[in-house]
């Protein structure tokens, strides 16, 4: 038997934490106090602390687990070291005998990304050779098959393979001898980075897509980051308008933007938005998309008829004219002015067709965008309104609304009046003679 050198080693004794092991215990479930481990005493009664003991070297004339007397190099037991009773014919056990004092805390802190190897390292000195062991928060470490320590000639590492965010917290460094313990001052401090990255636009959409109409579209956006990006797009800086022809997608990084059968209205600049929690970035440049003008409408039966028949009847030339869009839209102009109070200076603006009581179909944009989608809608703004000016209908006649638009998406409708295809207002065609 061996005098217990303080009460707190008693206490300390309770987790049972052994070099190599965190938390291991005696295999009969007993404990044993740390400096005990490969002392040469079967403390645990079943020998297991004196078990994976490291093994005297060929050159050695003592064990590791034994204390090699100064005078006459016998070999005694390394727990009779600094016990206070000489063993060694010239006390030389008792020698020197200190306190640990530690050379080298652990690292202060270890900033390190989820899933990488984090080692602690910790250094101390003292007759006998401290054994290095540690606690988390000032409690066990716990059991875990990623954690390693070790404790080898007053160093100690503690390793965690695979770190993630329960790791994180103060490890203290702790050197045991005969003579007491201390604690390594600071405690080192493991801090799980968040793995985050803003978006980065690897691939902006296509720079120009130049279609006719009928045709379907697909611009591309992709973006890296982390957390993965969601792609989102806008039309000339405000909202895509809600159509059943437009389809978005956003999957690992890259977004398309779909528009089935391309009209005019289609036109204009499309922005991809790339947003994920460290922020949004925009792809540069825009994708523009152009409709070119059809020279022959596949369905302009009016216009066929129209060179079947012109030189026949010239005053039915005008009436045909009113079928084919174009050429109807461009006889007039209409305007819808929109008054507010200049407090919404700033606030995004809003026209669009009316699709029931309570929606809308259309663009929102600033106050600096004076064309929207085509050149066919032109806008001008002053500190107490806006006002549309329509040289085309793409999306047909009806009653259109003017608003602001608020932050939840909704609209405060401003004005609003119905739009004519054609300048006699019934759709029918104009007679002129
Ligand atoms: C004790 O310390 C002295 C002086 O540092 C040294 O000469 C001696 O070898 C030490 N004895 C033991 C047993 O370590
Ligand atoms: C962590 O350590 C283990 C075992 O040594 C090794 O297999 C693994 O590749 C290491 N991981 C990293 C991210 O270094
Ligand atoms: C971890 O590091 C971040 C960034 O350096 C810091 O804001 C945070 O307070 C740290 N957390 C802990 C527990 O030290
Ligand atoms: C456009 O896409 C729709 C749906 O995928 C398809 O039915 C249609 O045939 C396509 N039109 C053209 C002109 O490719
Ligand atoms: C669309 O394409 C035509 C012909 O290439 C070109 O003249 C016109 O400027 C383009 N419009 C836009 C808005 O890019
Ligand atoms: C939208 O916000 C406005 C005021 O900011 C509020 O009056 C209105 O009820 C909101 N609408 C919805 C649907 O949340």
């Amino acid at each position: 038997m061996f005098l217990v050198p303080f009460t707190v080693m008693l206490t300390l004794a309770g987790h049972c934490q052994l070099p190599g092991h965190p938390d291991n215990r005696c295999q009969n479930g007993r404990c044993a106090l740390k400096i005990w481990r490969c002392d040469g005493d079967n403390d645990c009664g079943d020998n297991s602390d004196e078990s994976y003991c490291p093994t005297k070297g060929p050159g050695d004339a003592c064990a590791p687990e034994q204390f090699m007397c100064v005078l006459d190099r016998t070999c005694i037991l390394a727990s009779y070291q600094c016990d206070e009773e000489s063993d060694c014919s010239d006390r030389s056990d008792e020698f020197n005998c200190s306190l640990p004092l530690v050379t080298s805390p652990p690292e202060e802190s270890i900033q390190a990304a989820r899933g990488e190897n984090v080692t602690f390292t910790c250094t101390a000195i003292g007759v006998p050779t401290p054994i290095i062991t540690w606690r988390l928060n000032w409690g066990h470490i716990p059991a875990s098959s990623r954690i390693t320590v070790t404790s080898e000639n007053g160093r100690g590492t503690l390793t965690i393979q695979d770190v993630e965010e329960g790791d994180q917290g103060a490890y203290t460094c702790e050197a045991i001898n005969a003579k007491g313990m201390v604690f390594a001052v600071p405690d080192g401090v493991l801090n799980i980075t968040q793995n985050t990255a803003p978006p980065l636009v690897t691939s902006p959409p296509e720079e120009s897509i130049q279609a006719a109409r009928g045709e379907n579209v697909t611009f591309t956006c992709t973006a890296i980051g982390v957390p993965t990006p969601i792609i989102t797009w806008r039309l000339n800086w405000g909202h895509i308008p809600a159509s059943s022809r437009i389809t978005v997608t956003s999957e690992n990084g890259r977004g398309t933007l779909t528009i089935q059968d391309v009209e005019e209205g289609d036109q204009g600049a499309y922005t991809c938005e790339a947003i994920n929690a460290k922020g949004m970035v925009f792809a540069v440049p825009d994708g523009v998309l152009n409709i070119t003008q059809n020279t022959d409408p596949p369905l302009d039966v009016w216009g066929i008829l129209r060179w079947i028949l012109m030189p026949l009847l010239p005053l039915v030339t005008t009436i045909m004219y009113c079928y084919t869009s174009r050429l109807c839209q461009s006889m007039f102009t209409q305007r819808l002015t929109c008054s507010h109070d200049s407090i919404y200076r700033g606030v995004q603006k809003v026209w669009c067709k009316q699709d029931s009581d309570l929606c809308c179909t259309g663009f929102a944009f600033g106050d600096a965008m004076r064309a929207l989608g085509s050149e066919g809608l032109q806008v001008e703004h002053d500190a107490g309104s806006f006002t549309v000016t329509v040289l085309q209908l793409p999306q047909g006649e009806g009653v259109y609304w003017c608003g602001l638009l608020q932050r939840n998406n909704t609209i405060i409708k401003l004005a609003e009046k119905y739009f004519y295809e054609c300048e006699s207002g019934s759709g029918f065609p104009i007679i002129s003679s």
